[in-house]
């Protein structure tokens, strides 16, 4: 796969050039204001960062290297007879900026089947777990377990030049997506199958052979897995896991450390733990109301009730976003072509046409639409996955493609360690009484 690294290396290089420029003519400009506030709002507005491979646009939702999903679901390679794109495809598309040919993602796939060993210590950490134990704490066991591995940790301690820090990164990044499948399906398998693991098969393309080795053959899900695998793989650079892991690995932590950072972000429930607290809540909603399908009416009976005990609608309410999330409506029109008569996808439908009105009377809200997380349970439920505690592992394999991209990206680039400013109450009062300055 030089190919591939090489094309990279040339894109790489002629936009450090630029960069170089760019900053030497620009760099004094500003770029925004920080308020008070929102130093004590989880920093919402600031910009301050750069991350290459996806930018997110509040209305039209995130595009990567400047397309929207609709036009990846057109643009980019599909398995024989699939309809939906190969993730192979995403990740060429964000590490290059060129959408690949069908040729591209073949000798991609083939590339990552090939770096798919994983050393059996892995296995054997999963192991030393009770079985019990959350499956995003046994995915990052595995992961973590592998950095014994890691390209960049051995090649930095030899005293690598920080020219090539990029191509270990790179290595690693590859590696380690190759592996990624694996060591999560074997996950699935021994928390919830008996330990019954099923052997990768080298005919398939990554997705798929996913789905397989979850114990997922039929042609519906391996879909599903392509198209989860594509629209879940990033969302620009300030969301938790991808700032968590572009923020680790600034300090020059190998991409096991700072993927395994990033997974740790992505298994809180405001972040990627969402996707399993919404099926959990519509399952409740079931069994509380008696109804397989409750009506729009029983939803919105139902969701006051859960505001005035102050709890979040699972699924709803976006950082950033402030329209459906189009994730959400990729999902939605995968369920239209494929089960529309299915309970928990009428549910969601009925959710989607009940709650924006309930958050958006509560005056509060800045975003009262469906993300993401609002109907990938469903669609697994369909397919008879049912584990819900799984769910967030499925957003952590996808994610690693958007934030390894960008990690390669940012070590090409030579981004620094980031450590931006804080300040202390007391700094911020006593600034306010005129007393002192806010510290730089
Ligand atoms: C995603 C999320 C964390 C964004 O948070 P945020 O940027 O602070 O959102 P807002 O600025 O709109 O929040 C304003 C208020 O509305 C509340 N709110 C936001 N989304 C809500 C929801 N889905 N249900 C109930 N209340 C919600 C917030 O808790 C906050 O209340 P407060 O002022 O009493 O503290 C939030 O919408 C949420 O908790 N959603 C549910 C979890 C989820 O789906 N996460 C996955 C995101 S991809």
């Amino acid at each position: 796969m030089e190919k591939l690294k090489n094309l990279f290396k040339a894109k790489a290089d002629a936009q450090a050039a630029e960069l170089k420029e760019l900053l030497k003519e620009h760099g004094t400009k500003k770029i925004g204001e920080v308020q008070l506030a929102q130093a004590f709002q989880g920093m919402r507005g600031v910009t301050g960062m750069v991350y290459e491979t996806s930018l997110l646009d509040s209305n039209e939702g995130i595009r990567f290297r400047g397309f929207s999903i609709p036009e990846l679901q057109a643009k980019l390679p599909k398995a024989k007879g699939g309809t939906e794109p190969l993730p192979e495809g995403i990740f060429y598309l964000m590490l290059t900026g060129e959408i690949p040919t069908d040729a591209d993602v073949a000798e991609l796939s083939a590339e990552w089947r090939k770096r798919s060993p994983i050393p059996t210590h892995a296995f054997k950490a999963i192991d030393a777990l009770p079985p019990d134990t959350h499956p995003m704490t046994q995915v990052m066991t595995g992961i973590l377990c592998m950095q014994t591995d890691s390209v960049f940790a051995k090649e930095y301690a030899k005293g690598a030049n920080k020219k090539d820090y990029w191509s270990y990164v790179y290595e690693d990044s590859m590696n380690m997506i190759a592996s990624l499948p694996q060591v999560a399906a074997y996950v699935y398998r021994r928390k919830y199958h008996g330990g019954k693991t099923i052997a990768p098969d080298p005919q398939l393309d990554w997705g798929a052979n996913f789905a397989h080795m979850l114990g997922y053959d039929t042609e519906g899900f391996r879909e599903l897995m392509r198209l989860y695998m594509t629209i879940h793989a990033d969302h620009e650079g300030g969301n938790v896991s991808a700032h968590t892991s572009h923020l680790v690995g600034s300090a020059l932590a190998d991409p096991y450390l700072s993927f395994t950072a990033a997974m740790a972000g992505l298994a809180g429930p405001l972040h990627g733990l969402a996707n399993q607290e919404v099926i959990k809540w519509i399952f409740a909603m079931q069994k509380d109301l008696g109804v397989e399908v409750p009506s729009k009416e029983q939803i919105e009976t139902y969701v006051k009730k859960m505001l005035a005990d102050g709890k979040v609608v699972p699924g709803y309410g976006h950082a950033v976003l402030r329209k459906t999330d189009p994730r959400f409506t990729a999902q939605m029109d995968f369920a239209k072509k494929h089960m529309p008569n299915d309970p928990a996808v009428k549910t969601v439908w009925a959710i989607y046409e009940a709650v924006p009105p309930i958050l958006q009377s509560l005056g509060k809200i800045k975003n009262p639409w469906p993300n993401v997380d609002a109907h990938s349970g469903a669609l697994l439920v369909h397919y008879g996955m049912k584990e819900y505690e799984f769910y967030t592992v499925l957003f952590g394999v996808s994610r690693a493609l958007g934030v390894q991209a960008a990690q390669i990206w940012s070590r090409a680039l030579g981004f620094p360690i980031e450590r931006p400013k804080s300040v202390t109450i007391q700094n911020v009062k006593d600034w306010l009484a005129g007393k002192d300055e806010i510290w730089e």
